[in-house]
C-alpha cells in the first residue's frame, strides 16, 4: 500500500539521500503518514518508526517486532523545542535536555494531558520516554512529517539490537517498508534511560551515555532500582534480552570446547586458540570502541555456529555500566 514510491521491499535508502533530495524525503515520509513502518539510523542503534500519532502505525511496531502490549515506546523528535512538548520538563530534566541532546540520552517524564500521541506508545503509562536522537534522519524525517516517531530497536524483541542497516534487514525483512541506510552506529548500545518523574532521578536503563555525566549535570547521584528482574522499572528492562542463539558464558577466563570467544584488550586467554571463532571489542582496551562493537560482534559470533560465546571480563566504569547490563541480560536463562 504505502510503499508505491519504492519497488522493493524494505526498500534500502541511503540516509544522504534524505538531505539531497527532496522528492525521497517526501517518499520516505508519504510511507510513515501511509500508516507503514521506516528503519531509521541514530547513533545507538537503528529504530524501527512509525508516526506516533496514529494508533495503527504504532500497532504495527509491536506487531512488527512481536513485542508485548506493556512495554511502552520511545518518542523520538527532531529539536528539543519538540521534543518537550510531549512531557512536563522540570528543571533537571530542562538541564539533562540542553546538556545532551541531540544524543543517547532518553528521559522518561510525566506526559502532558495534551500529548497527541497515540495511546499504545506509552502503553497506558502516565509517563513518556522522550528522546533527541543524534541523527539526520530523524531530524529531517520529523521536521518533514510534523510529527513525532515512535521508534523502539529495530530488532524482533528479546533478540540483539541492529547496528547496520543490513541488521535490520535480518531482522525484520519485509515487515519494515523503508530502511534508511545510515552505516555503522557510532555508539553502538541504546540511550541511557533516566526516569524523571519522581523526586529522585532513576537510572532506569544504562546506556550509550556514561551515568555519571549525568550525575555531574544534574548535582545528584542516580538512583539505581533493585535489581529484582521480576519487577523491571523500564516494562521493557526484562532479565533475557539481547540474546543470541548461542549461550552465553561471562568473566571467562578459557574458553570451552565448542565456544567462540568475545575479546577485549590485547591480552587473551591461554587456551584461546581452541575458540571455534574470535572477535576481539577493542584490542587497544577502549570500552567506547568495545560498546560499538558489541552487538555486531555478537551477531558473527553466533553466525560462527559456536554452541557457546565465552566473554572476557570487562572494564567497570563509564560505558562499562552498559555493556555489562547488556551481557547480563543475553546470558540470562532465556523464557
Ligand atoms: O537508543 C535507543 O534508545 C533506541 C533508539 C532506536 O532510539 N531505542 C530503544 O528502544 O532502545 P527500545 O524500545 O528497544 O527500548 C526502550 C526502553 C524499553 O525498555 C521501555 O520499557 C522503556 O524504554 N520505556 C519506554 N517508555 C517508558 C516509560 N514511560 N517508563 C519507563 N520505561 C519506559
Ligand atoms: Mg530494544
Amino acid at each position: 500500500m504505502a510503499t508505491a514510491p519504492f519497488s522493493r521491499r524494505p526498500a534500502i535508502v541511503p540516509a544522504a539521500a534524505l538531505a539531497d533530495d527532496a522528492a525521497t524525503l517526501d517518499a520516505v515520509c508519504r510511507v510513515l503518514d501511509a500508516g507503514d513502518l521506516v528503519a531509521v539510523p541514530t547513533e545507538t542503534v537503528y529504530g524501527l518508526a512509525a508516526d506516533a500519532t496514529n494508533p495503527a502505525a504504532v500497532a504495527g511496531i509491536y506487531k512488527a517486532k512481536g513485542r508485548p502490549a506493556f512495554n511502552p515506546l520511545i518518542v523520538h523528535e527532531g529539536t528539543v523545542e519538540a521534543a518537550m512538548r510531549h512531557g512536563v520538563f522540570d528543571a533537571r530534566a530542562r538541564l539533562l535536555a540542553e546538556a545532551f541532546w541531540p544524543g543517547p540520552l532518553t528521559l522518561v517524564v510525566a506526559k502532558r494531558p495534551d500529548a497527541a500521541l497515540a495511546p499504545a506508545v506509552t502503553a497506558g503509562l502516565d509517563t513518556v520516554a522522550i528522546r533527541v536522537p543524534r541523527s539526520d534522519a530523524v531530524r529531517l524525517i520529523t521536521a518533514r512529517l510534523g510529527r513525532p516517531v515512535a521508534a523502539p530497536s529495530a530488532n524482533r524483541s528479546g533478540r540483539v539490537s541492529p547496528t547496520s542497516a543490513e541488521d535490520v534487514v535480518t531482522e525484520l525483512g519485509e515487515a519494515v517498508a523503508v530502511v534508511i541506510d545510515g552505516g555503522p552506529c557510532v555508539v553502538g548500545v541504546e540511550s541511557t534511560i533516566v526516569g524523571l518523574s519522581g523526586s529522585h532521578a532513576v537510572l532506569l536503563r544504562p546506556g550509550g551515555l556514561a551515568a555519571d555525566a549525568i550525575e555531574a549535570v544534574i548535582g545528584e547521584p542516580l538512583v539505581r532500582p533493585s535489581a529484582d528482574p521480576a519487577r523491571p522499572q523500564a516494562p521493557g528492562q526484562l532479565a533475557s534480552h539481547y540474546a543470541p542463539r548461542a549461550a552465553v558464558r561471562l568473566d571467562a577466563t578459557n574458553v570451552r570446547a565448542g565456544e567462540a570467544l568475545l575479546a577485549f584488550g590485547s591480552q587473551l586467554p591461554a587456551d584461546a586458540d581452541n575458540a571455534v571463532a574470535t572477535c576481539n571489542l577493542s584490542p587497544s582496551g577502549d570500552v567506547s570502541e568495545a560498546a560499538r562493537n558489541l552487538f555486531s560482534m555478537l551477531r558473527k559470533l553466533d553466525a560462527s555456529g559456536a554452541a557457546g560465546i565465552a566473554v572476557v571480563p570487562l572494564p567497570q566504569g563509564g560505558l562499562g555500566e552498559a555493556l555489562a547490563d547488556r551481557l547480563a541480560r543475553a546470558a540470562a536463562p532465556r523464557p
